[in-house]
Protein backbone atom coordinates (compact mmCIF):
# COMPACT_ATOMS: atom_id res chain seq x y z
CA UNK A 1 0.00 0.00 0.00
CA UNK A 2 1.44 3.20 -0.43
CA UNK A 3 2.31 5.33 2.10
CA UNK A 4 4.24 8.60 1.97
CA UNK A 5 7.89 8.50 3.14
CA UNK A 6 10.87 10.66 2.10
CA UNK A 7 13.57 8.85 -0.07
CA UNK A 8 16.02 7.60 2.79
CA UNK A 9 13.36 6.05 4.21
CA UNK A 10 11.86 4.14 0.86
CA UNK A 11 12.91 0.82 -0.43
CA UNK A 12 12.94 0.46 -3.60
CA UNK A 13 12.74 -3.45 -5.41
CA UNK A 14 14.08 -3.00 -9.05
CA UNK A 15 14.00 -5.81 -11.06
CA UNK A 16 16.43 -6.57 -14.12
CA UNK A 17 18.38 -3.40 -12.35
CA UNK A 18 21.43 -4.82 -13.91
CA UNK A 19 20.18 -3.79 -17.11
CA UNK A 20 20.70 -0.83 -19.61
CA UNK A 21 17.95 1.51 -17.92
CA UNK A 22 17.94 -0.09 -15.11
CA UNK A 23 21.45 0.10 -14.19
CA UNK A 24 21.05 4.22 -15.24
CA UNK A 25 17.97 4.02 -12.92
CA UNK A 26 19.69 2.86 -10.26
CA UNK A 27 22.65 5.03 -10.18
CA UNK A 28 19.84 7.88 -9.80
CA UNK A 29 17.45 6.21 -6.91
CA UNK A 30 21.09 6.10 -5.17
CA UNK A 31 22.06 9.45 -5.72
CA UNK A 32 18.48 10.34 -4.97
CA UNK A 33 18.98 8.49 -1.20
CA UNK A 34 17.14 5.42 -1.68
CA UNK A 35 18.14 2.48 -0.49
CA UNK A 36 17.76 -0.05 -3.48
CA UNK A 37 17.10 -3.80 -4.19
CA UNK A 38 18.54 -5.12 -7.24
CA UNK A 39 17.17 -8.78 -8.71
CA UNK A 40 18.14 -9.96 -11.78
CA UNK A 41 18.71 -13.14 -13.11
CA UNK A 42 21.67 -11.79 -15.67
CA UNK A 43 20.36 -13.47 -18.79
CA UNK A 44 20.84 -10.43 -20.79
CA UNK A 45 22.80 -8.54 -18.46
CA UNK A 46 26.22 -8.47 -16.14
CA UNK A 47 26.66 -8.24 -12.72
CA UNK A 48 29.71 -5.88 -13.27
CA UNK A 49 27.08 -3.39 -14.30
CA UNK A 50 26.33 -3.08 -10.90
CA UNK A 51 30.40 -2.64 -10.00
CA UNK A 52 30.34 -0.03 -11.94
CA UNK A 53 27.38 1.71 -10.51
CA UNK A 54 29.26 1.24 -7.13
CA UNK A 55 31.86 3.27 -8.63
CA UNK A 56 29.72 6.35 -10.27
CA UNK A 57 28.19 6.32 -6.70
CA UNK A 58 30.97 6.44 -4.11
CA UNK A 59 31.31 4.42 -1.13
CA UNK A 60 28.46 5.42 0.91
CA UNK A 61 25.90 5.57 -1.41
CA UNK A 62 27.28 1.84 -2.58
CA UNK A 63 25.97 0.80 0.76
CA UNK A 64 22.62 1.07 0.10
CA UNK A 65 22.35 -1.13 -2.34
CA UNK A 66 22.21 -4.99 -2.73
CA UNK A 67 22.09 -7.62 -5.61
CA UNK A 68 20.34 -10.58 -5.37
CA UNK A 69 20.45 -12.76 -8.39
CA UNK A 70 17.47 -14.37 -9.31
CA UNK A 71 14.78 -15.07 -11.67
CA UNK A 72 11.21 -13.04 -10.83
CA UNK A 73 9.53 -16.12 -12.27
CA UNK A 74 10.64 -17.65 -9.10
CA UNK A 75 8.14 -16.58 -6.76
CA UNK A 76 9.62 -18.19 -3.37
CA UNK A 77 13.03 -16.36 -4.24
CA UNK A 78 10.52 -13.30 -4.59
CA UNK A 79 9.37 -14.60 -1.68
CA UNK A 80 12.29 -14.36 0.20
CA UNK A 81 13.00 -11.25 -0.34
CA UNK A 82 10.23 -9.42 0.68
CA UNK A 83 10.61 -11.07 4.08
CA UNK A 84 14.14 -9.59 4.27
CA UNK A 85 13.98 -6.60 2.99
CA UNK A 86 11.16 -3.67 3.69
CA UNK A 87 10.52 -3.00 0.21
CA UNK A 88 8.08 -0.09 -0.42
CA UNK A 89 8.40 0.21 -4.18
CA UNK A 90 8.56 -2.03 -7.05
CA UNK A 91 10.05 -0.56 -10.29
CA UNK A 92 9.74 -3.64 -12.88
CA UNK A 93 12.39 -3.42 -16.14
CA UNK A 94 12.60 -7.44 -15.69
CA UNK A 95 11.90 -8.98 -19.15
CA UNK A 96 13.26 -9.94 -22.68
CA UNK A 97 12.99 -7.02 -25.03
CA UNK A 98 14.18 -8.13 -28.41
CA UNK A 99 11.60 -7.68 -30.93
CA UNK A 100 12.51 -9.94 -34.01
CA UNK A 101 13.65 -12.84 -31.42
CA UNK A 102 10.16 -12.32 -29.23
CA UNK A 103 8.35 -13.24 -33.12
CA UNK A 104 10.75 -16.92 -33.16
CA UNK A 105 10.37 -17.66 -29.58
CA UNK A 106 6.44 -16.39 -28.88
CA UNK A 107 6.31 -18.60 -26.01
CA UNK A 108 9.75 -17.49 -24.02
CA UNK A 109 8.84 -14.06 -24.30
CA UNK A 110 5.15 -14.14 -22.71
CA UNK A 111 6.24 -16.86 -20.76
CA UNK A 112 8.98 -14.68 -19.28
CA UNK A 113 6.91 -10.97 -19.57
CA UNK A 114 3.78 -12.07 -17.93
CA UNK A 115 5.55 -15.01 -15.62
CA UNK A 116 7.34 -12.50 -13.75
CA UNK A 117 5.14 -10.12 -13.50
CA UNK A 118 2.37 -12.39 -12.25
CA UNK A 119 5.11 -13.83 -9.61
CA UNK A 120 5.91 -10.33 -8.74
CA UNK A 121 2.46 -8.98 -8.13
CA UNK A 122 1.27 -11.75 -6.18
CA UNK A 123 4.07 -11.65 -4.22
CA UNK A 124 3.78 -7.68 -3.68
CA UNK A 125 0.48 -8.23 -2.75
CA UNK A 126 1.00 -10.94 -0.36
CA UNK A 127 3.67 -8.30 1.48
CA UNK A 128 1.05 -6.06 1.43
CA UNK A 129 3.04 -3.56 -1.08
CA UNK A 130 0.88 -2.46 -3.58
CA UNK A 131 3.11 0.10 -5.10
CA UNK A 132 4.84 -0.66 -9.21
CA UNK A 133 6.18 1.54 -11.94
CA UNK A 134 6.21 -0.85 -14.89
CA UNK A 135 8.83 -0.33 -18.20
CA UNK A 136 5.71 -0.22 -20.85
CA UNK A 137 6.92 1.04 -24.50
CA UNK A 138 5.95 3.66 -26.78
CA UNK A 139 5.37 0.18 -28.95
CA UNK A 140 1.58 0.34 -27.53
CA UNK A 141 0.60 2.78 -29.89
CA UNK A 142 1.58 0.69 -32.71
CA UNK A 143 1.45 2.53 -36.17
CA UNK A 144 -0.19 6.09 -35.01
CA UNK A 145 -2.89 8.19 -36.62
CA UNK A 146 -1.66 11.46 -35.65
CA UNK A 147 1.36 12.70 -34.03
CA UNK A 148 2.69 13.42 -31.23
CA UNK A 149 1.35 11.18 -29.70
CA UNK A 150 -0.45 11.72 -26.17
CA UNK A 151 -1.35 8.97 -23.42
CA UNK A 152 -4.98 8.85 -24.71
CA UNK A 153 -3.50 8.31 -28.11
CA UNK A 154 -5.44 5.03 -29.38
CA UNK A 155 -3.34 1.36 -28.26
CA UNK A 156 -3.24 -0.28 -31.52
CA UNK A 157 -2.85 -4.07 -32.32
CA UNK A 158 0.90 -4.86 -31.91
CA UNK A 159 2.72 -6.56 -34.39
CA UNK A 160 4.86 -8.59 -32.73
CA UNK A 161 5.28 -10.88 -29.40
CA UNK A 162 7.58 -8.46 -27.13
CA UNK A 163 4.80 -5.62 -28.27
CA UNK A 164 1.98 -7.76 -26.90
CA UNK A 165 3.69 -8.32 -23.52
CA UNK A 166 3.92 -4.60 -22.98
CA UNK A 167 0.18 -4.41 -23.81
CA UNK A 168 -1.54 -7.12 -21.98
CA UNK A 169 0.37 -6.33 -18.92
CA UNK A 170 -0.13 -2.66 -19.13
CA UNK A 171 -3.86 -4.12 -19.33
CA UNK A 172 -3.05 -6.35 -16.63
CA UNK A 173 -1.45 -3.75 -13.99
CA UNK A 174 -4.86 -1.09 -14.94
CA UNK A 175 -6.93 -3.91 -13.91
CA UNK A 176 -5.59 -5.18 -10.77
CA UNK A 177 -5.22 -1.13 -9.75
CA UNK A 178 -8.95 -0.58 -10.55
CA UNK A 179 -10.29 -4.06 -8.99
CA UNK A 180 -8.26 -2.86 -6.03
CA UNK A 181 -8.26 0.83 -4.90
CA UNK A 182 -4.85 0.24 -2.71
CA UNK A 183 -2.52 -0.07 -5.25
CA UNK A 184 -0.51 2.45 -7.15
CA UNK A 185 0.37 1.90 -10.79
CA UNK A 186 2.32 4.51 -12.81
CA UNK A 187 3.28 2.99 -16.83
CA UNK A 188 5.76 4.66 -18.15
CA UNK A 189 6.05 4.90 -22.27
CA UNK A 190 9.67 4.73 -23.05
CA UNK A 191 10.33 6.13 -26.58
CA UNK A 192 13.57 5.21 -27.79
CA UNK A 193 16.20 5.17 -25.05
CA UNK A 194 19.97 5.70 -26.29
CA UNK A 195 23.07 7.25 -24.87
CA UNK A 196 24.87 6.47 -21.34
CA UNK A 197 26.20 7.52 -18.19
CA UNK A 198 28.52 10.42 -18.54
CA UNK A 199 30.91 8.67 -16.76
CA UNK A 200 31.61 5.94 -19.50
CA UNK A 201 31.50 3.25 -16.89
CA UNK A 202 27.63 1.80 -18.26
CA UNK A 203 26.25 2.19 -21.42
CA UNK A 204 23.89 -0.42 -23.46
CA UNK A 205 25.67 -3.94 -24.14
CA UNK A 206 23.69 -5.76 -26.57
CA UNK A 207 24.75 -9.34 -27.04
CA UNK A 208 25.54 -10.31 -30.41
CA UNK A 209 24.43 -8.15 -33.51
CA UNK A 210 22.37 -5.33 -32.17
CA UNK A 211 18.98 -4.71 -32.78
CA UNK A 212 18.60 -0.99 -32.32
CA UNK A 213 19.70 1.80 -34.53
CA UNK A 214 22.35 2.84 -32.11
CA UNK A 215 24.38 0.47 -30.42
CA UNK A 216 24.60 -0.72 -34.22
CA UNK A 217 25.90 2.55 -35.23
CA UNK A 218 28.36 2.92 -32.15
CA UNK A 219 29.61 -0.39 -33.36
CA UNK A 220 30.54 0.74 -36.33
CA UNK A 221 31.75 3.82 -35.23
CA UNK A 222 34.34 1.50 -33.37
CA UNK A 223 34.88 -0.16 -35.77
CA UNK A 224 33.74 -3.83 -35.27
CA UNK A 225 31.16 -3.43 -37.94
CA UNK A 226 31.73 -2.39 -41.72
CA UNK A 227 28.53 -0.19 -42.27
CA UNK A 228 25.26 0.69 -40.65
CA UNK A 229 22.41 -0.72 -42.92
CA UNK A 230 19.56 1.83 -43.19
CA UNK A 231 16.44 0.36 -43.16
CA UNK A 232 14.43 2.04 -45.77
CA UNK A 233 14.88 5.77 -47.30
CA UNK A 234 11.41 5.48 -49.31
CA UNK A 235 9.58 6.67 -45.90
CA UNK A 236 6.81 9.60 -46.02
CA UNK A 237 9.85 11.87 -43.88
CA UNK A 238 11.72 15.04 -44.56
CA UNK A 239 14.95 12.62 -45.87
CA UNK A 240 13.16 9.09 -46.24
CA UNK A 241 14.41 7.17 -43.23
CA UNK A 242 11.96 6.46 -40.32
CA UNK A 243 11.97 8.90 -37.61
CA UNK A 244 12.23 8.49 -33.77
CA UNK A 245 11.86 10.00 -30.68
CA UNK A 246 15.38 9.34 -28.74
CA UNK A 247 15.74 9.60 -25.58
CA UNK A 248 18.50 10.07 -23.55
CA UNK A 249 18.91 6.66 -20.75
CA UNK A 250 19.70 9.39 -17.90
CA UNK A 251 17.01 11.72 -18.63
CA UNK A 252 14.52 8.33 -18.53
CA UNK A 253 16.11 6.83 -15.24
CA UNK A 254 15.82 10.53 -13.67
CA UNK A 255 11.70 10.21 -14.91
CA UNK A 256 11.39 7.20 -12.96
CA UNK A 257 12.76 8.95 -10.01
CA UNK A 258 10.27 11.72 -10.34
CA UNK A 259 7.43 8.90 -11.02
CA UNK A 260 8.45 7.53 -7.63
CA UNK A 261 8.22 11.24 -5.91
CA UNK A 262 5.26 12.37 -7.57
CA UNK A 263 3.73 8.80 -7.11
CA UNK A 264 4.34 9.00 -3.04
CA UNK A 265 1.10 8.32 -1.12
CA UNK A 266 -1.18 8.19 -3.76
CA UNK A 267 -2.95 5.12 -5.82
CA UNK A 268 -4.50 4.35 -8.66
CA UNK A 269 -2.79 4.17 -12.24
CA UNK A 270 -1.35 6.59 -14.46
CA UNK A 271 0.31 6.42 -17.66
CA UNK A 272 3.04 8.45 -18.74
CA UNK A 273 4.98 8.63 -22.08
CA UNK A 274 9.22 9.31 -21.90
CA UNK A 275 10.31 11.19 -24.70
CA UNK A 276 11.81 14.03 -25.62
CA UNK A 277 8.87 15.33 -27.95
CA UNK A 278 11.17 15.64 -30.94
CA UNK A 279 11.30 13.35 -34.18
CA UNK A 280 15.21 12.66 -35.47
CA UNK A 281 15.64 10.56 -38.64
CA UNK A 282 17.89 7.47 -38.84
CA UNK A 283 20.44 9.88 -41.25
CA UNK A 284 20.52 12.64 -38.81
CA UNK A 285 21.74 10.00 -36.29
CA UNK A 286 24.39 8.45 -38.50
CA UNK A 287 25.32 12.11 -38.84
CA UNK A 288 25.20 13.67 -35.34
CA UNK A 289 27.13 10.17 -34.49
CA UNK A 290 29.49 10.89 -36.86
CA UNK A 291 30.26 14.15 -35.01
CA UNK A 292 30.72 12.76 -31.82
CA UNK A 293 33.17 10.46 -33.00
CA UNK A 294 35.11 12.63 -35.15
CA UNK A 295 34.72 10.63 -38.22
CA UNK A 296 31.39 9.80 -40.53
CA UNK A 297 30.06 6.62 -39.78
CA UNK A 298 29.60 4.75 -42.84
CA UNK A 299 26.02 3.48 -44.12
CA UNK A 300 24.14 1.66 -46.94
CA UNK A 301 20.41 1.35 -48.25
CA UNK A 302 18.69 -1.73 -47.03
CA UNK A 303 14.51 -2.52 -47.46
CA UNK A 304 12.20 -1.59 -44.91
CA UNK A 305 12.78 -3.43 -42.04
CA UNK A 306 8.88 -5.52 -41.80
CA UNK A 307 7.04 -3.99 -38.80
CA UNK A 308 8.89 -0.24 -38.25
CA UNK A 309 6.29 2.26 -38.39
CA UNK A 310 7.51 5.35 -40.21
CA UNK A 311 7.39 7.65 -37.54
CA UNK A 312 6.50 8.08 -33.99
CA UNK A 313 7.55 10.85 -31.14
CA UNK A 314 5.80 11.67 -27.86
CA UNK A 315 3.87 14.71 -26.27
CA UNK A 316 5.40 14.97 -23.16
CA UNK A 317 3.38 17.53 -21.60
CA UNK A 318 1.55 15.38 -19.29
CA UNK A 319 4.39 14.06 -17.27
CA UNK A 320 5.93 18.05 -17.58
CA UNK A 321 3.03 19.06 -15.98
CA UNK A 322 1.94 16.41 -12.99
CA UNK A 323 5.68 14.99 -12.17
CA UNK A 324 7.34 17.67 -12.84
CA UNK A 325 9.96 15.78 -15.07
CA UNK A 326 11.16 17.04 -18.61
CA UNK A 327 14.41 15.54 -20.61
CA UNK A 328 17.27 17.41 -20.54
CA UNK A 329 19.44 16.39 -23.05
CA UNK A 330 19.50 16.73 -26.65
CA UNK A 331 21.02 13.84 -29.81
CA UNK A 332 24.07 15.56 -29.36
CA UNK A 333 24.48 14.62 -25.78
CA UNK A 334 23.19 11.28 -26.31
CA UNK A 335 25.65 10.45 -29.48
CA UNK A 336 28.75 12.06 -27.48
CA UNK A 337 28.30 9.75 -24.40
CA UNK A 338 27.06 6.48 -26.41
CA UNK A 339 30.32 6.87 -27.94
CA UNK A 340 32.38 7.95 -24.92
CA UNK A 341 30.51 4.54 -23.00
CA UNK A 342 31.56 2.71 -26.48
CA UNK A 343 34.77 3.81 -27.07
CA UNK A 344 36.39 3.49 -23.80
CA UNK A 345 34.25 -0.48 -23.81
CA UNK A 346 34.51 -0.94 -26.60
CA UNK A 347 33.36 -5.21 -25.85
CA UNK A 348 30.87 -3.86 -23.11
CA UNK A 349 31.34 -5.61 -19.90
CA UNK A 350 33.11 -8.46 -21.29
CA UNK A 351 36.04 -6.59 -21.56
P1 LIG B 1 17.89 -5.07 -20.62
O1 LIG B 1 17.76 -6.39 -21.31
O2 LIG B 1 19.19 -4.38 -20.65
O3 LIG B 1 17.39 -5.19 -19.11
C1 LIG B 1 16.43 -6.12 -18.70
C2 LIG B 1 17.00 -6.86 -17.51
O4 LIG B 1 16.05 -7.81 -17.04
C3 LIG B 1 18.29 -7.65 -17.85
O5 LIG B 1 19.28 -7.31 -16.91
C4 LIG B 1 17.89 -9.10 -17.73
O6 LIG B 1 18.94 -9.91 -17.29
C5 LIG B 1 16.75 -9.01 -16.72
N1 LIG B 1 15.76 -10.07 -16.78
C6 LIG B 1 15.01 -10.49 -17.84
N2 LIG B 1 14.17 -11.47 -17.47
C7 LIG B 1 14.36 -11.68 -16.14
C8 LIG B 1 13.79 -12.54 -15.18
N3 LIG B 1 12.84 -13.41 -15.50
N4 LIG B 1 14.23 -12.47 -13.91
C9 LIG B 1 15.21 -11.60 -13.56
N5 LIG B 1 15.78 -10.75 -14.42
C10 LIG B 1 15.37 -10.80 -15.70
O7 LIG B 1 16.75 -4.12 -21.24
P2 LIG B 1 16.51 -2.56 -21.05
O8 LIG B 1 16.73 -1.91 -22.35
O9 LIG B 1 17.21 -2.07 -19.85
O10 LIG B 1 14.95 -2.56 -20.80
C11 LIG B 1 14.38 -2.56 -19.49
C12 LIG B 1 12.88 -2.62 -19.63
O11 LIG B 1 12.42 -1.53 -20.41
C13 LIG B 1 12.38 -3.88 -20.33
O12 LIG B 1 11.17 -4.29 -19.72
C14 LIG B 1 12.11 -3.40 -21.74
O13 LIG B 1 11.13 -4.17 -22.38
C15 LIG B 1 11.61 -2.00 -21.48
N6 LIG B 1 11.79 -1.09 -22.62
C16 LIG B 1 13.02 -0.99 -23.21
C17 LIG B 1 13.17 -0.16 -24.31
C18 LIG B 1 14.49 -0.06 -25.01
O14 LIG B 1 14.51 0.38 -26.17
N7 LIG B 1 15.61 -0.41 -24.39
C19 LIG B 1 12.08 0.58 -24.78
C20 LIG B 1 10.85 0.46 -24.14
C21 LIG B 1 10.71 -0.39 -23.05
C1 LIG C 1 15.03 2.90 -34.88
C2 LIG C 1 15.05 3.34 -36.34
C3 LIG C 1 14.72 1.50 -37.87
C4 LIG C 1 18.45 -0.56 -36.81
C5 LIG C 1 12.41 -0.74 -30.90
C6 LIG C 1 11.23 -1.53 -30.42
C7 LIG C 1 10.44 -0.72 -29.43
C8 LIG C 1 11.35 -0.21 -28.32
C9 LIG C 1 12.56 0.47 -28.84
C10 LIG C 1 11.29 -1.74 -26.53
C11 LIG C 1 13.98 2.66 -37.19
C12 LIG C 1 16.11 2.08 -38.04
C13 LIG C 1 17.39 0.31 -36.90
C14 LIG C 1 19.35 -0.65 -37.91
C15 LIG C 1 18.08 1.03 -39.07
N1 LIG C 1 11.85 -1.28 -27.52
N2 LIG C 1 17.20 1.10 -38.00
N3 LIG C 1 19.12 0.15 -39.00
O1 LIG C 1 12.24 -0.06 -33.96
O2 LIG C 1 11.92 2.30 -33.10
O3 LIG C 1 11.93 0.45 -31.52
O4 LIG C 1 13.22 -0.38 -29.80
O5 LIG C 1 10.20 -1.52 -26.13
O6 LIG C 1 9.44 -1.56 -28.95
O7 LIG C 1 10.41 -1.85 -31.54
O8 LIG C 1 14.04 1.08 -32.55
O9 LIG C 1 16.49 1.27 -32.70
O10 LIG C 1 15.35 -0.75 -33.71
O11 LIG C 1 15.06 1.47 -34.80
O12 LIG C 1 17.91 1.72 -40.08
O13 LIG C 1 20.31 -1.44 -37.91
O14 LIG C 1 16.30 2.92 -36.93
O15 LIG C 1 14.17 1.15 -39.11
O16 LIG C 1 13.56 3.60 -38.14
P1 LIG C 1 12.47 0.94 -32.90
P2 LIG C 1 15.31 0.70 -33.40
Amino acid sequence: MSQEKAPQDTCVLVTGGAGFIGSHTVVELLEGGYEVVVVDNLCNSSEKALDRVDQIVGEEASQRLTFIRADVCDKDALDAIFEEFPIDRVIHFAGLKAVGESVSKPLEYYSNNLGSTFALLETMRAHGCKSIIFSSSATVYGDPDELPLTEASPKKNATNPYGWTKWMIEQILMDVAKADPEWDVVLLRYFNPIGAHESGLIGEDPKGIPNNLLPYVAQVAVGKREAVHVFGDDYDTPDGTGVRDYIHVVDLARGHVAALAWMNGRTGCEVFNLGTGNGTSVLQIIKAFGEACGHEVPYVIDPRRPGDVTANYADCTKARELMGWEAQFDIADMCRDSWNWQSHNPDGYGA
